[in-house]
């Protein structure tokens, strides 16, 4: 994250700051392909975006940003892909670590992280680690995520209570079940953006999202900005959650 630009417009005054965002981070290979560029250039340019969705975040007070980085389906995409965005990744978390401590934030990686490469899984480790006591802002990375096998794992742990005695059927209630999820201890988002204007979760957060406001912008993730990310803000704002009510 670079020091704002001494000319970037000064942040909206926003009536309402959601304190938990979660964005699906689309359209990277549609980016590169209009550009005839190999869709890793679009993943490449991506991270700028992300460094810029984080800064915009952290900018309005956003107490918890969730990223879809990489979904359990996505292992199904060529190898050479694959490859090549743990790379990116294993890249980015090296170069921004220093950064995140700067601005006092902590990363969380929510997901199957067994299934990442191992070199991966400690270099998430390591910057857990090493930002684990930042207060200002919860960074949650879901990689091999799957909202689904969330789910599954969850059920499974309860599963093993009962079974070993330790809890009564009659004792899971919806908490038990929140805390089951990787995202125990979290607030459900407020907002989730989705990118490139695709109208779907694709398996994200599905326990979570029940009364999450969505945003949908045609924009391709590597053309998302600060801008974009206020502008999604902005209409967070319009919006009256009623949550059942009247
Ligand atoms: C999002 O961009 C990044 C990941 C899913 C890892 P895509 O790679 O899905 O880009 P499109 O949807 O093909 O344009
Ligand atoms: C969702 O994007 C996953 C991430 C952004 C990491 P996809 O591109 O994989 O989703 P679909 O296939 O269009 O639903
Ligand atoms: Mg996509």
């Amino acid at each position: 994250m670079t020091s704002q630009a001494a000319d970037s417009p000064a942040v909206p005054n926003f009536d309402r700051v959601p304190r938990h965002v979660a964005i699906i981070m689309d359209g990277n290979g549609r980016w590169a392909k209009n550009r005839k560029l190999p869709r890793i250039e679009g993943h490449r340019q991506g991270t700028k975006s992300v460094e810029a969705a984080i800064k915009a975040a952290r900018e309005l007070g956003v107490e918890y940003l969730t990223l879809y980085a990489f979904s359990v389906e996505n292992w199904n995409r060529p190898a050479l892909e694959v490859k090549s965005l743990m790379l990116l990744l294993m890249e980015s978390l090296k170069r921004y670590a220093e950064e995140l401590s700067e601005n006092q934030i902590a990363l969380k990686a929510i997901g199957r992280l067994d299934d990442l490469p191992e070199n991966v899984r400690e270099q998430i480790k390591i910057t857990e680690q090493k930002t684990a006591r930042n207060a200002k802002m919860t960074l949650l990375l879901a990689l091999s995520y799957g909202g689904r096998v969330e789910l599954v794992e969850g059920v499974r742990k309860l599963a093993l209570m009962v079974k070993s005695g330790k809890l009564q059927p009659e004792q899971i209630d919806e908490t038990l079940i929140a805390n089951s999820l990787y995202t125990t201890g979290i607030p459900d988002p407020d907002l989730l953006i989705r990118t490139s204007g695709e109208m779907r979760l694709s398996n994200f957060l599905p326990w979570q999202t029940i009364y999450t406001e969505l945003y949908v912008t045609p924009t391709l993730w590597p053309d998302f900005g600060r801008e974009d990310f206020f502008a999604a803000v902005s209409e967070y704002n319009k919006r009256e959650r009623r949550f059942g009510g009247v």
